[in-house]
């Protein structure tokens, strides 16, 4: 084993834990400059950087794991970068080239290796790249300038015990406008679900359950998580929907279902009245991984899947797949993982 820092990785939640370097890079006059990995997690940016008031910035979520023969691996960075690039070009920001973009996430990984938690405690190192408009200005514009950054954080589940089943309430607020910004990975969205997040837990739910905001009959989002159902008959269903975020790891789990699983995959409207269709379902996300879905209150009916207790076989089958792919013991579909060597 090489060598780690002393943690106690079994036990990590998803918080900050500051490790040794980040990467920073800037954006003036038009280019990216080189990039350098910086140990200062303080960044030093204008009073008037639009990231500041205007909400000009998006973020990114992916993992590096440790694999049983102690290499470093990936999940799909080609993946986030896409989506970087497709929320940059939502907010009027430069788009940040994707062997840059996976160069910088390589250097980030590899600088703090000691953070890599070691395989087999279920920890992996969480990798933050973000882009944000900074540099003078006070109108609402588009900044002059742009920091892209990756910073990264050993942690353990999102959602408190991992592969227990934990309980969601249906909020009444919204997450996302129909034609807004939804689709895309920034910050503005998850400011406005803090208060609703916050009256879901205060009410002992884990998080709370997005609808569609056009009409408020069909589930969008599970927190900052994709939702999935298995239907009685062994269909992996999804939402369709503009307004949620496409999820790297729910359409990695439909490929899974399809192609390890031999299950059939849709994409389509989960009417929020017929949950009664599944008999297991679930959170998907890089942070939340899969987290099985006990129960959701909608209204004054809590409606329980597999069990508030127990997870489903499906749902295992799934988790077991995805997470082998991820730390190396299943083969993993060509170009899914990236090694850091
Ligand atoms: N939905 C929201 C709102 C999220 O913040 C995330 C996290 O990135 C997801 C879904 C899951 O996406 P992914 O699987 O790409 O991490
Ligand atoms: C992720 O899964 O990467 C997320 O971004 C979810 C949350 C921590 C914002």
């Amino acid at each position: 084993m090489s060598n780690t820092v002393n943690l106690d990785w079994s036990k990590l939640g998803f918080s900050y834990i500051k490790t040794d370097l980040r990467y920073v890079s800037k954006w003036k006059d038009g280019q990216w400059d080189e990039g350098q990995l910086v140990e200062d997690n303080n960044l030093n940016i204008s009073e008037a950087s639009t990231a500041l008031h205007y909400g000009q910035q998006c973020f990114e979520g992916l993992k590096a794991y440790r694999t049983k023969d102690n290499k470093i691996q990936l999940f799909r960075p080609d993946q986030n970068s896409k989506r970087l690039n497709s929320s940059c070009r939502r907010v009027l920001m430069p788009e940040v080239p994707e062997d840059k973009f996976i160069d910088a996430c390589i250097q980030v990984v590899k600088a703090n290796e000691a953070f890599v938690p070691p395989y087999g405690t279920g920890a992996t190192l969480y990798l933050r790249p973000f882009v944000i408009g900074v540099g003078d200005n006070l109108g609402v514009r588009p900044a002059p300038e742009y920091i892209f950054s990756i910073f990264c954080s050993p942690v353990g589940p999102y959602f408190k015990g991992g592969m227990a089943p934990v309980n969601f309430i249906i909020s009444d607020f919204d997450r996302a406008a129909p034609y807004g910004t939804g689709a895309a990975k920034v910050g503005g969205n998850y400011a406005g679900s803090l208060y609703p997040h916050k009256l879901a837990v205060e009410q002992g739910f884990a998080d709370c359950i997005y609808l569609d905001p056009m009409t408020h009959t069909k589930i969008e989002e599970v927190g900052a998580a994709n939702f999935f159902g298995i239907t009685k008959d062994d269909k992996f269903v999804t939402p369709k929907s503009p307004s949620i975020l496409p999820s790297i790891t729910k359409y990695s789990l439909m490929h899974i279902a399809k192609e390890y699983l031999g299950m059939e995959v849709e994409e389509r409207d989960v009417l929020v009245e017929r949950l009664d269709e599944y008999k297991e379902a679930g959170a998907c996300g890089t942070a939340a991984v899969i987290s099985p879905i006990g129960g959701i209150q909608y209204k004054e009916n809590m409606h329980v899947f597999h069990s508030l207790t127990e997870v489903g076989p499906v749902t295992k089958k799934l988790y077991d797949t995805l997470v082998g792919i991820q730390i190396g013991d299943v083969k993993a579909p060509e170009g899914w993982m990236v090694e850091v060597k």
